[in-house]
């Protein structure tokens, strides 16, 4: 959830530690700081808020060694006390931390027992003070005896004053290093490290490992370890604004390619072998990626006469996978705690598994049995747009290639219709929803997670409560919330859930709704009950999906637009959510 990233080079350090840490600030927006290393000396600066906010007087110091943290809180409220870099008593090794140290609270008894001063009510600060007590000189010793102590997850970085270089270590939290001329940065993910190198190194879990302006040096389990390093395929210029206002706006404007590339680059693989032999299928995922799995239930089932089931990633625990069932984990960010530990309990209990995800190197491809990767190029708004309809691409690859290529053509010319609304001018459906303080949005068939996913990205980013029904569900008692104070988005394309569709949208508009229908343009029924119709693209079911699918990201943008919203970073929420 939090964003590390430390810098060793021939550089000024703190400069280049602040960019990275403004690239990283979508893993977590609540506190910042950073530690600077000079030749004897340790400097530390952390501060509660947003980096925007302030202009950190650490940047003035010279050293070339530095790390920074960028942080969304877990154990202690967002304060500059709670921010990290933490340090040891003496104030002389600085720590930045990703993860979560279960069994802190036991560790800083024993510590305190001992005569340690703690400042903060964080986990982290436990592995400080427990690097003090091993540290004579050589960090990367001290670092190693104390990593078997700790219980939990962890990503971290630590530096110490007059000690040259970084020592890292990784156990199931993200952490990437980048090898760039002579310079080595680490950091949560490659999005921080692009503006330096594309050549990077993905630790695995239990690696620990020195960084030098000379490369990195990686040990696991006393052994010196190779790793390989990788190209990453993403350019530094994806990480940019562009001109765009918000990363949100950009993302989902790039989604005809996103869609496109996807599809493209899928097709051109050989059907992996772990689509050729099971019963059934079993989606785990969370939030947006759930909602996507939700509707490749429907399609699979549709096209290929598989029986799917979705389940909520956090929920699968209790829930037990019929036998031969493929288990299919999907995440963008291939780091989402509950997705992995889905998926290691799918795998503990023999099920084959694939893997859907946008991030190459990511924990989720190391767990999986095969990795299908969606095209969506880096995606920093917190809310997910262009990762959804990436995931939707690769669904209508599977529906296509395990159906019996019926779905192909449309497939292959379904970045048209995200075009097409993209064109839309939805500016007065924005202005039914911007003075709304509940929004509901319904649809049925595969149109029904599409009508959850519009309501999470509405609630996400504007903070108007939304939800979202399947429609025939609603008067089943959300009725009773209806009024005139209450807009209702129907998604009603044409097709076999029409007819019923428009008998929903008429008893909801007898309650007096605001009614802005997203669906069959060509239908004088919707125009003559609707408040706003919105017409979704010509074309068959991929197209309609693509479509309402933008139309929604585009309502919910503009209306957070409208309202004044903190986009790319809404209140209380990261990126990538990797606690349980
Ligand atoms: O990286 P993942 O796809 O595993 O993330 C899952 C959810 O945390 C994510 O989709 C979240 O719901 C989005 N920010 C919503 O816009």
């Amino acid at each position: 959830m939090c964003g590390i990233i430390g810098y060793t080079g021939e550089k000024r350090a703190a400069p280049l530690v602040l960019e990275g840490l403004k690239r990283l600030e979508y893993r977590g927006y609540d506190s910042f700081g950073i530690a600077v290393v000079s030749d004897s000396d340790l400097w530390v600066w952390k501060k509660r808020g947003k980096i925007s906010q302030v202009n950190p007087p650490v940047l003035r110091r010279k050293g070339r060694t530095a790390i920074g943290h960028t942080r969304w809180a877990t154990h202690g409220e967002p304060s500059d006390a709670n921010a990290h870099p933490h340090t040891d008593c003496r104030g002389t090794i600085a720590i930045v931390h990703n993860g979560i140290i279960e069994n802190y609270a036991s560790i800083r008894r024993e510590l305190e027992g001992r005569g340690h001063t703690f400042r903060s009510e964080t986990d982290t600060e436990v592995i400080a003070h427990l690097v003090e007590e091993h540290f004579w000189g050589d960090l990367l010793s001290a670092v190693r005896a104390v990593l078997p102590q700790l219980e939990g997850s962890y990503a971290i970085l630590a530096v110490a004053g007059g000690n040259e270089g970084i020592v890292a270590a990784r156990k199931e939290s993200p952490l990437v290093i980048g090898v760039a001329d002579r310079a080595c940065i680490a950091a949560s993910d490659v999005t921080a490290i692009l503006e330096h190198t594309d050549r990077v190194v993905y630790l695995e879990d239990g690696d620990v490992a020195t960084l030098l302006p000379s490369g990195p040096t990686i040990w696991h389990g006393g052994e010196q370890a190779d790793r390989p390093v990788r190209k990453v395929d993403w350019d530094v210029a994806e990480v940019r604004l562009g001109g765009f206002a918000h990363y949100m706006q950009k993302e989902i404007y790039e989604q005809q390619s996103v869609f496109s590339s996807t599809v493209r680059a899928l097709y051109a693989e050989p059907i992996p072998d772990v689509l050729k032999d099971f019963s059934g299928i079993t989606l785990v995922a969370c939030g947006t990626s759930y909602n996507a799995c939700l509707f490749c239930q429907y399609l699979i089932e549709e096209y290929c006469g598989i029986p799917v089931r979705a389940e909520i990633a956090s929920e699968f625990r209790y829930r037990t996978p019929p036998g031969g069932d493929l288990v299919v984990a999907v995440t963008q960010s291939g780091e989402t705690a509950d997705t992995l530990s889905a998926l290691k309990q799918a795998r503990m209990h023999n099920h084959p598994t694939l893997a859907v995800t946008n991030v190459l190197g990511s924990s989720i491809t190391r767990l999986a049995d095969y990795t299908l990767f969606m095209r969506a190029g880096p995606e920093i708004s917190v809310a997910a747009t262009k990762s959804f309809i990436a995931e939707l691409a690769v669904f209508f690859y599977l529906a296509d290639v395990m159906g019996g290529g019926r779905l192909r053509k449309s497939v292959l010319s379904g970045h048209e219709a995200i075009g097409e609304a993209l064109l839309q001018d939805i500016s007065p459906a924005v202005d039914l929803c911007r003075g709304a303080q509940s929004i509901f949005f319904v649809g049925r068939g595969p149109f029904f997670p599409l009508a959850l996913e519009g309501a999470l990205k509405m609630k996400e980013i504007t903070y108007i409560h939304a939800e979202g029904y399947a429609a025939g569900e609603i008067k089943h008692g959300p009725f009773a919330l209806l009024s005139h104070k209450t807009p209702v988005i129907a998604l009603s394309p044409p097709g076999e859930t029409f007819p019923a569709m428009v008998s929903n949208i008429r008893e909801m508009k007898a309650r007096g709704v605001p009614l802005i229908v997203i669906g069959d343009g060509n239908s004088q029924e919707l125009r003559d009950i609707a408040d706003v119709l919105i017409p979704l693209p010509d074309g068959d079911m991929v197209s309609a999906v693509l479509g309402a699918a933008v139309l929604l990201q585009l309502l919910a943008y503009r209306t957070a637009e409208a309202l004044g919203r903190e986009i790319d970073q809404p209140r209380n929420l990261a990126k990538s959510v990797t606690v349980e």
